[in-house]
């Protein structure tokens, strides 16, 4: 299994081109099974989890071919033409869901479709249980009729879906995304209350509206939809990735550097940005993106974070941020409201020498300029293996992270860019 390499200590100085965003690349890639006519995907990142999904599309039947490079060359991401036309299997099976929960985001989008949908229980992961219940109960407020059989979820709704309104108890992400998805070719008015306003959904929204959905309340927590007997084709470009730019943001102000971050929305990042700059790291807007200064851990702040659906602080970077605590000066009080287990993270940064101690859902960081050395470390989900990569950065001396395969379902050529910014950082391949 890969490693990576890293001797801290020193700044990071200079560009990072910033790829589309790996959750919304994913729930727009499902919406290609809700047309017979071709989808186009531009900014695609090249991640494990895409080729994934793209696999899962294509046993459905779904023909994909790669387009050329993006005209304009340099870092945009990789173009992908999708027609699902003809499907041949209505079935996802175990052993691709099981590497990737979100391909139950091809649950929706196969009920409103063809009527029928056999998708495995995803099951959980290293940061909960994650069940989808909302999904199911969502999906029957319409007319569905599921049944779990053989740890699948076997959904039906022959007369197709119908018009209704979904409640949801919780702020969820991919629930609102699959209902979303779902409600454009349901006979009738959808009404979805209490939605997910993240970025990526919007982003997803506007491209089924391109499509010929009838969505309104776009980036509201009530999204209305007037469902249509058809979708035709669009081509459409992936939204950057705010949690990768945000990462990067992290990876500047921790080793007191100064890095502008190319293709980043500011507008889609306000609580991450509102956090660093109570920090004491500098980040401006630029005619490109964002720019991230900071004069180094001693002059870092230690600041208080509660993670919360969009537009509150994102759970994703609630590990990246907790290492910026842990070399900033003062107590710093990490508070996790999403997920029951996302602090898995905590004894690797320990073992590197971090102050840090949890109570339940909270844990409090003690931070100190100096405090990190390097270590051997396990990554265990995809954000606190970046977390461990930019203590490593940040840290005296050599840091080994195993398990990179987590890594590489989230950021796209990540030692490249952080190698053009001065990093002392390699891949060992084993
Ligand atoms: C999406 O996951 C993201 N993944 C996650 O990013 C992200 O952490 C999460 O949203 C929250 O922002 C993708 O978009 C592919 P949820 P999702 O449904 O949709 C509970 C990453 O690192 N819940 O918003 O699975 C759930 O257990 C990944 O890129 C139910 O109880 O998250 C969680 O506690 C990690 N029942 C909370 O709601 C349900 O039916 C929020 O989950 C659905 C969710």
């Amino acid at each position: 299994m890969d490693k990576i390499r890293i001797r801290g200590g020193k700044r990071l100085q200079g560009q990072i081109p910033i790829s589309g965003a790996k959750n919304a690349a994913l729930p727009l890639l499902a919406a290609c099974l809700l047309t017979d006519e071709t989808l186009i995907l531009r900014n695609l990142p090249h991640l494990a989890d895409i080729a994934t999904m793209t696999h899962l599309l294509a046993q459905h039947g779904t023909e994909l071919s790669m387009a050329g490079e993006h005209p304009g060359g340099g870092h945009m991401g990789h173009v992908l033409k999708l027609s699902a036309a003809h499907i041949a299997s209505t079935e996802a099976p175990y052993d691709i869901v099981r590497k990737m929960r979100a391909s139950v985001l091809v649950l929706g989008p196969l009920l409103a479709r063809c009527g029928q949908a056999r998708v495995s229980l995803p099951g959980g992961c290293a940061i909960g249980t994650r069940p989808v219940d909302m999904h199911i109960r969502g999906l029957e407020a319409l007319g569905a009729v599921i049944e779990l059989d053989d740890g699948y979820i076997v959904a039906h709704a022959p007369d197709g879906l119908q018009g209704g309104v979904v409640v949801f108890p919780r702020v969820s992400v991919g629930a609102t995304e699959n209902l979303l998805m779902a409600a454009t070719l349901a006979k009738g008015e959808v009404v979805l209350e209490n939605a997910a306003r993240e970025p990526e959904v919007a982003d997803l929204a506007n491209c089924l509206n391109q499509m010929g959905a009838k969505i309104e309340g776009v980036g509201s927590d009530t999204l209305r939809i007037q469902g249509v007997a058809r979708l035709s084709g669009t081509d459409y470009t992936v939204l950057p990735d705010r949690i990768e730019a945000a990462t990067y943001a992290i990876a500047a102000a921790i080793t007191g550097g100064d890095v502008e971050l190319l293709g980043a929305q500011p507008d889609t990042m306000e609580a991450v940005i509102a956090a660093l700059q109570q920090a004491n790291v500098v980040v401006d807007r630029t005619d490109s993106g964002i720019r991230v200064c900071a004069d180094g851990a001693a002059s870092l702040t230690g600041i208080d974070v509660t993670t919360a659906p969009y537009p509150g602080f994102p759970t994703d970077l609630q590990a990246q941020m907790m290492t910026l605590m842990t070399v900033a000066s003062g107590a710093a009080m990490i508070t996790e409201t999403i997920f029951e287990n996302r602090f898995q993270h905590v004894p690797e940064l320990m073992r590197m020498g971090a102050d840090i101690t949890v109570k339940g859902a909270t844990a409090m960081v003690r931070g100190d300029s100096d405090r990190l050395h390097g270590a051997p470390v396990m990554a265990t989900d995809l954000r606190a293996s970046v977390s461990l990569v930019l203590a490593g950065l940040a840290a005296e001396g050599e840091t080994t992270i195993n398990r990179v395969y987590h890594l590489d379902r989230g950021y796209e050529r990540l030692e490249e860019k952080l190698l053009g910014c001065g990093a002392d950082i390699a891949r060992i391949v084993e």
